[in-house]
Formats: structure tokens, sequence, C-alpha cells
């Protein structure tokens, strides 16, 4: 018999913070699995209802959780016509869940040079990589600055507050945190989209740091088509992604 691919894993907790839309969901993880902060797992459901089958449907998920922890935790969309993240979200505490032995991507840390400002753009649950990495001591000790921005279509989708609020008390002026919800008002955070405040110059203000290309070094992640508008955008800038060796100032990771 040939040596699966995966691990039998089993739901611990879930966390629903938009009912319907949004949750979190932690199981217990395989001691040989190892990761980095941004990197994803996949995991693996059985395609029909049947529990004890084999999975077969498998979707990418980032750790939210850090390699220090003895679980894995996600953050997960429900997409109500999507095949995997619904029957995902109806999961409960106790369930079995697959996890693939390998761990993927390449938005870590150890793709910039040491020292400058990391910021960290997302949109939607593109956040979910960046808890990782705020959770680990190494962004903080690589990094002079971090601003994370989180743009979002409503407010109620500003997750993660209280670890938010725990960086900005431990870290203080070495951390920023821009609110970004579109569609509707937020205190007096500008209405615009991640996009937008990036060519008008108000991401910077707002942050009242540069976006110098010798000292930022940008991660994008979430919705592809913010992906390809903001990568155009700080090309103009002086920002790309590194290759054949050469450390860029850019990384990227798209949801879909
Ligand atoms: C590298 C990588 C990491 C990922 N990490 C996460 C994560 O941490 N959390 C997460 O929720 N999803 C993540 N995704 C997306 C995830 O793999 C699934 O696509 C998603 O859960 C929907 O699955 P589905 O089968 O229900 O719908 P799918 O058939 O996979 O997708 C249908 C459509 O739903 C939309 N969609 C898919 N994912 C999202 C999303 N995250 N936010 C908004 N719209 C979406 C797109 O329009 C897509 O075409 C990641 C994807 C990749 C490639
Ligand atoms: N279960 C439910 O009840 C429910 C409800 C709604 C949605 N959904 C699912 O959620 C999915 C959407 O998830 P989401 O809101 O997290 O993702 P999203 O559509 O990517 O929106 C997240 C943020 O990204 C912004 N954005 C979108 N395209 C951009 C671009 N090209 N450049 C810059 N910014 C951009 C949005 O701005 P804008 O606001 O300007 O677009 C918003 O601020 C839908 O596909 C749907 O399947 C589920």
């Amino acid at each position: 018999m040939t040596d699966k691919k995966y691990t039998h894993e089993t739901v611990t907790e879930i966390n629903e913070w938009v009912p319907g839309k949004l949750f979190s969901i932690s199981t217990t993880r395989h001691p040989d699995f190892q990761f980095e902060p941004g990197q994803f797992a996949r995991i693996g459901l059985p395609a029909d209802h049947d529990p004890l089958a084999e999975p077969s449907i498998w979707r990418a998920y980032s750790m939210v959780s850090t390699p220090q922890d003895d679980f894995l935790s996600f953050y997960s969309i429900v997409v109500p016509e999507g095949e995997f993240s619904p029957r995902l979200a109806q999961l409960k505490v106790g369930d079995p869940i697959y996890i693939d032995k390998t761990a993927f991507g390449f938005l870590t840390i150890e793709r910039f040079p040491q020292g400058g400002t990391l910021w960290l753009l997302a949109t939607g649950t593109g956040l979910s990589a960046y808890i990782s990495m705020l959770n680990s001591p190494a962004t903080w000790e690589r990094f002079d600055k971090v601003i994370l921005a989180h743009g979002v279509r409503f407010c109620e989708e500003l997750t993660y507050q209280d670890e938010i609020a725990k960086w900005q008390q431990q870290f203080g002026e070495r951390f920023v945190y821009l609110a970004l919800p579109t569609r509707e008002a937020y205190k007096n955070h500008p209405q615009e989209r991640l996009t937008t405040l990036i060519s008008n110059g108000k991401l910077e203000q707002l942050s009242n740091i540069k976006l110098d290309p010798e000292q930022s070094r940008i991660m994008l992640c979430g919705n592809p088509d913010m992906l390809s508008e903001a990568r155009k955008i700080l090309g103009e800038k002086g920002f790309a992604t590194g290759r054949r060796g050469i450390p860029g100032n850019l990384a990227v990771e798209n949801y879909w």
C-alpha cells in the first residue's frame, strides 16, 4: 500500500465572525507538518457527504496559526455557489478533515532583505497569511516597521481586531493598521480601494511613511484583480518580485 499524501486531522474549534460569510476553523496538527508563516495548506474533504470516504476535493488555505502552535487554524469565506467552502463551513468540532503533508507557497518574509518597512496589503480573507506573520517574532526582528492594510467590503469584515489591538499595544509606532471598508463608512478612514490609495498617495499619507523601493518590502494577498492592478501601479513605482536569486521588494499570493 502506498503511503498517503495527507494526514487525517480533527476539527477542534470553529469561530463564526460574520454568520454565513466568514469563519475560522482550527484543527489538530500532525507533528511532521512544517511550514513558514505566509504558506498555505491544501485541505481535503470527501466529495460526498460520507465523512468516512476518502477526501476528493481539495482547496488551498493560508495558515493563520504560527509554526509554534500545536494546532492549525484557517480563516475562510463562504462562497455560496462554491463546492468546498459551504461544506467547510458546515463542519463541527470532532469532524474529520484532511491536510496534505506538504505546505506550499512563497509569501514568506525570507523573500526580503533584512530591515526597512514591511507592507502587508490584503483584501478579504487575504488577511489570513499575515496573522501568522504578525504573530511570529521573526517578523518583528527582521523589519523596523510593519504596515497592515485590510480592504474589505463592509465594516463587519474587519476581523481579528483583538489580535490587531494586541500588536498595537505591543509594538506601538512600529505597527500601523489601516482598516479600509469600501462599501460603508468607517471612522474617518477613506472609503477607497487599496489600489486607489496606492495611486493617489493616500496610503503613504495614512501610514506616514513613503513607499520607497529601497526601504519598502510589499506583500499583496487576496483578490487576483487587486493583485494585478496593484502590481502594475507598484511596478511603475519601482517594485517587482525577485527572480533568479535577486531579492525583490514585492511578493504576491493570488487566492483564486
Ligand atoms: C494560495 C491560496 C491560498 C488561499 N487561502 C485562502 C484562505 O486563507 N481563506 C479563504 O477563504 N480562501 C483561501 N483561498 C481560496 C480557497 O482555496 C477557495 O477557493 C475558497 O475557499 C472557495 O472555495 P469554493 O470551492 O467554495 O469555491 P471556488 O470554486 O474555489 O471559487 C469560486 C469563486 O469564489 C470566489 N472566491 C474564492 N475564494 C475566495 C476568497 N477567499 N474570497 C473571496 N472570494 C473568493 C472567486 O470568485 C472564485 O472564482 C486560497 C486560495 C489559494 C490559491
Ligand atoms: N455568504 C454570503 O452571504 C456572501 C455575501 C457576500 C459575498 N459572499 C462571497 O464573498 C465573495 C467576495 O468576498 P470579499 O468581499 O472578501 O472579496 P472582494 O470582492 O475581493 O472584496 C474585498 C475588497 O477588495 C476590494 N476589491 C475588489 N476588487 C478589487 C480590485 N480590482 N482592486 C482593488 N480592490 C478590489 C473590494 O472593493 P469593492 O467594494 O470596491 O469591490 C473590497 O474592498 C463573493 O464572491 C461571494 O462569493 C458571500
